[in-house]
């Protein structure tokens, strides 16, 4: 056994191979996850286990039946009803916590605002009976496409309120991937704001949302909220201005009674096709699986000032900016714009401003503050934190060891939560206050969830795919509108099971190593982005031929994309015609599918059947010695493209 790290020892020691990391004993003196009795009591009984926690929402008619499985789909609190809004806002209102700070907001030019539980629930209260006045229904999709500014927790949760499933739109993205996003779900509604400020600038979200809904047939109301007070385009009849929409709206609008499997949500994730999943979330058991994992995972006491800094329009923004801190009753941070604004330690000042106890980020961040230098947290007053904690892709250990350092002063635990899109909430992690920690693993099952490494037929493995066989109350209900790829995507790969798309192997202590995606997604800076995805946009282009895209090892974003293209005759590569490809792909999906590098290829290589052999070109964007190539059509492709390449 290792021993114990001590608070003065420097980065090179801790990084000795094996090294484990106990939970601080101050810490584990006061958390409420002392034992591993939660563990036991969930494995003797998961459903019981999630019914215990389930019952701590206030439930507006109790479930007959926990659950029911029926492979591949998943029913959690049959017949019980509640509401989401009302199990975030109306509940805490009704008590001590109506004067607390529910959302705790900073805008990136400095200002800022703080909304009490009552605040809020005002504002959603009003917003949500505006909404039903202008006859949005139960069941009618929303479309959200906003900063992060304090009206997209209002839009989120008033359409909770009334029962339309909300579909948050990343504000990063183009007007093109809003577009098939709204079409797909047919939102009547789309709610964006004038524009948001990013890194000094201003974002022209109104000017996009324009740009998307000319092929929209759908959308007939566009409510628009007022940030930077730019010029925008405005077609009047379908266009409003948030506080003329909620002029005459009371302020109470009662919640809808919502059955546990009532859609709460549809969010939209890359697959290993170009065509964006629609992700559907159902009610009562996605609150129940935000709300207790946020719960045990964070530690979450009273008096804690909780900060997860991820966009609003990830599901790490629903589940824990949203819905796991409100329902539990915490205070969140949200903040609008980027970490080096004005300067690079601005993550820090924030901290020190509100007096930050948890903060939850991603690797890619930690890797960028690491690069920048100690100098800037070091700076600031930091002592308020308690707990840290990593989500979005694998972190480095280093990166590990130097959050756990520079960041936590070797006093607070480090979180390395696993979880995606698609299971709604965390489900590989520590518990803070028991689990011993070893940088660079997700630890172990949150208690009640049973991962398995598998191979290639199912089987007990020590590296694998990363697969789980029994339901868990916040995983996905489906992929709206298309069955089969549900099917197909998840449950086909390894007959009967759930298929995460990620690798990953268990040591001898049982804990999991999560070893990134084995199917055709990228994971850039904790964003997954589809390879077929940025070749659609690429072919597109007028002078691209052929794509092939693959994620190659970057220091910060973790992966970085390479597109390989092959040109229509007439057409050479040159500089200029590099970065066009590039701002054309960043056009079509959004800058964070912009390639680093676009790479000239006088063919592909591709197998005698025409399959682009995305392996070897990964082997060639890694600068590694090149596998099996005997089933190529054309062995001498790879030799020119490597030439090419290091070139
Ligand atoms: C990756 C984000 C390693 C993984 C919540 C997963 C991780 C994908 C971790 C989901 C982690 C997320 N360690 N890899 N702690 N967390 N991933 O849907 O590949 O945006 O399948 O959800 O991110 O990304 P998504």
């Amino acid at each position: 056994m290792a021993k114990a790290v001590r608070k003065d020892e420097p980065i090179e020691a801790l990084l000795q191979e094996g090294r484990k990391f106990p939970p601080p004993k101050a810490f584990t003196k006061s958390a409420r996850v002392r034992s591993m009795a939660l563990y036991q009591e969930a494995r003797r009984n998961p459903v019981r286990f999630w019914e215990r926690e389930a019952k701590e929402l206030a439930w507006i008619k109790p479930w007959t039946r926990a659950l029911e499985w029926k492979l591949p789909y998943a029913k959690w609190f049959i017949g019980g009803q509640l509401n989401a809004s009302a199990n975030c806002l109306d509940r805490h209102v009704q008590g001590p916590r109506r004067m607390k700070a529910a959302l705790i907001w900073e805008g990136e030019p400095g200002d800022s605002r703080v909304l009490t539980y009552w605040e809020l629930y005002r504002e959603v209260s009003r917003f949500a009976a505006a909404l039903r006045k202008g006859g949005v229904k139960k069941g009618d999709i929303v479309t959200i496409y906003m900063p992060m500014i304090p009206e997209v927790v209002v839009a989120i949760l008033a359409c909770a309120r009334i029962g339309a499933p909300h579909s948050v739109v990343f504000a990063g993205f183009s007007p093109e991937s809003l577009r098939d996003r709204i079409n797909d779900a047919k939102s009547r509604v789309l709610i964006t704001a004038d524009g948001g400020y990013r890194r000094g600038g201003v974002v022209a979200l109104k000017l996009n949302a324009d740009e998307a809904i000319k092929e929209c047939p759908s959308v007939q109301t566009v409510i628009v909220a007022r940030r930077t007070k730019q010029d925008v385009p405005w077609t009047t009849g379908r266009d409003v201005w948030w506080e003329d929409f909620i002029r005459d709206a009371p302020a109470r609008c009662a919640p809808e009674r919502m059955d546990a499997e009532d859609m709460l949500y549809l969010l939209y994730t890359s697959g290993s096709t170009g065509k964006p999943k629609g992700i559907v979330h159902t009610t009562g058991g996605y609150l129940t699986g935000v709300t207790t994992t946020m719960k045990y995972i964070f530690d979450l006491r009273e008096d804690d000032t909780f900060w997860c800094t991820a966009d609003i329009g990830w599901v790490t923004g629903h589940s824990y900016v949203v819905y796991g801190p409100l329902s539990n009753g915490a205070s969140v941070v949200m903040y609008e714009g980027t970490p080096d604004w004005p300067d690079k330690d601005r993550f820090w000042r924030i901290i020190e401003k509100y007096g930050v106890t948890i903060l939850y980020t991603a690797p890619t961040a930690i890797r960028t503050f690491v690069r920048w230098g100690e100098q800037y947290p070091k700076g600031c007053d930091l002592s308020s934190l308690r707990l840290l904690g990593t989500v979005g892709e694998p972190i480095n250990p280093e990166a590990w060891v130097w959050y756990w350092k520079v960041i936590g002063g070797g006093r607070c635990p480090v979180v390395d939560t696993w979880w995606q899109t698609e299971t709604g909430h965390i489900l590989i992690t520590p518990l803070p206050g028991v689990t011993v920690c070893k940088p660079g693993s997700a630890t172990l099952p949150f208690p009640g969830i049973e991962p398995e490494v598998v191979n290639q037929k199912g089987e007990p493995a020590q590296a694998g795919y990363l697969v789980l066989r029994k339901p868990w109350p916040g995983m996905l209900r489906g992929i709206y509108g298309d069955p089969e790829r549900y099917t197909q995507t998840y449950w086909s790969q390894v007959p009967g099971v759930y298929f995460t798309g990620d690798g990953a192997k268990r040591d001898k202590d049982g804990y999991f190593w999560l070893l990134g995606r084995i199917d055709d997604v990228m994971n850039v800076s904790g964003h997954r982005v589809s390879t077929m995805e940025v070749e659609s946009a690429l072919v597109e282009h007028p002078t691209v031929a052929e794509a092939a895209v693959i994620g190659k090892t970057h220091e910060i974003k973790g992966q970085a994309i390479a597109a390989f293209v092959t040109l229509k005759h007439g057409h050479t590569m040159t500089p200029e015609l590099q970065n066009q490809i590039k701002a054309h792909v960043a056009h079509k999906i959004g800058a964070l599918a912009r390639p680093d590098d676009v790479i000239y290829a006088a063919e592909l290589p591709k197998t005698r059947s025409g399959k682009i052999m995305r392996r070897l070109l990964r082997d060639i964007a890694e600068g590694r010695a090149l596998g099996e190539t005997s089933t190529l059509a054309d062995p001498t492709v790879v030799a020119t493209l490597k030439k090419a390449y290091e070139e």
